[in-house]
């Protein structure tokens, strides 16, 4: 496969709920994103000032482009919701249908929704209305795994009510995150629609990226779960950039990401959601076991900052770009519809370190 050549793709950072607030866009958008979205935020939730939509909402002064995304499932809600984002600085309206979990699912919403055909494009109506000229997306799931026709059905419906982009996560609600991606899918829906289809599922490596860009033909492509502990995965995707940071780089973007948290949201509630933030950076990097093992115990800067001082002190041997190395992404419904094999991983070498 082509490996070089393809500098006309755009990854965007997508919607991550618990990650994607400004403290991570920031050491994204340092190593190449260009095109993010803020976490999902609840339509009730906005409209009736849940104290934490500050932080979610928060937006960097110099910030690039930034979408920000609507769970819901009730017009007169998202409408309200809608009309409140329109006072605010984002570039554009994003409408969850893909959420599996299950209170969200529960209530119709979320990857629920399109079961509903009607009412989700009532939503997308509502929100469309509201939002007055600023773009709405709608991100889901392919419907069917085996069968592409449902999900492009929708998708049709949902080009024909004004979305103007649409992103596919490549796996049904069933399968979470895990499980091969349907890009086979993901193209019938870009060939059958004008919009931009942005597609999403399983990049975590450049490789990933440019294996789903050529089996969907998308020209834009959505990594979430790869940016995690991993923002130099933008410079990798951008400018095929793949060596692992080094040793002094992931310590000054720890030590940032997480003073951008305190900022944020105050010491104590910045370190206990910053701990999933640090033990992220330092796995599969060959960063001893106890540092790990100590993360859990940061609840104050000053935790933070004797960790970081022992971080500092444990520069671990240089690691080959693979050190973090998953299965390659496994893509089905292309080329005929065959499932393409996947090769064995390499074994993760200085494992020891990590066990
Ligand atoms: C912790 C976590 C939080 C997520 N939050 C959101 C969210 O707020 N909105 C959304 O549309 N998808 C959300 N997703 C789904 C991701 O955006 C993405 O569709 C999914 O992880 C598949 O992409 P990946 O295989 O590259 O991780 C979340 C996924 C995870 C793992």
């Amino acid at each position: 496969m082509e490996t070089a050549t393809r500098t006309d793709l755009d990854w965007v950072l997508a919607p991550l709920a618990g990650y994607t607030d400004v403290a991570f866009r920031r050491a994204c958008r340092r190593h190449g994103c260009r095109t993010a979205y803020a976490p999902l935020i609840d339509a009730c939730a906005l409209v009736y000032g849940n104290r934490h939509n500050r932080e979610i909402l928060a937006r960097g002064p110099d910030e690039g482009w930034l979408g920000v995304q609507l769970l819901g499932c009730d017009p007169a809600m998202m409408a309200r919701a809608a009309a409140l984002l329109r006072e605010m600085a984002f570039d554009a309206i994003d409408i969850n249908m893909g959420c599996p979990v299950g209170k969200v699912m529960r209530k119709g919403a979320g990857a629920a929704l399109p079961r509903d055909a009607e009412l989700a494009l009532r939503c997308v109506e509502a929100v469309w209305r509201e939002s007055r000229g600023r773009p709405v997306s709608v991100k889901m799931r392919v419907l069917v795994e085996e069968d592409s026709e449902p999900t492009v059905t929708f998708a049709r419906r949902l080009e024909e009510a004004g979305v103007s982009a649409l992103t596919i996560h490549g796996r049904t609600w069933k399968r979470v995150y895990t499980g091969p991606v349907a890009a086979g899918t993901i193209r019938a829906v870009r060939e059958a629609l004008r919009i931009p289809v942005v597609a999403n599922g399983g990049i975590f490596s450049r490789a990933d990226g440019l294996r789903l860009a050529q089996a969907t033909g998308c020209q834009a492509l959505m990594v979430a779960r790869g940016a995690i502990g991993n923002p130099w995965i933008f410079r990798e995707l951008v400018a095929g950039q793949v060596a692992p940071p080094s040793h002094e780089e992931l310590c000054e973007t720890l030590r940032e990401h997480v003073e951008g948290m305190v900022a944020l949201y105050g010491e104590g509630a910045a370190l206990r959601e910053g701990r999933k933030i640090i033990l992220a950076y330092l796995c599969g990097r060959g960063y001893h076991r106890s540092l790990r093992a100590s993360v859990s115990k940061v609840c104050a800067l000053a935790d933070f900052r004797e960790l970081f001082v022992r971080i500092q002190a444990d520069a671990p041997p240089a690691a080959p770009a693979s050190y973090r190395s998953r299965p390659p992404l496994e893509v089905v419904g292309t080329a005929g519809g065959c499932r393409t094999p996947t090769p064995a991983p390499p074994p993760a070498p200085g494992a020891g370190r990590e066990a």
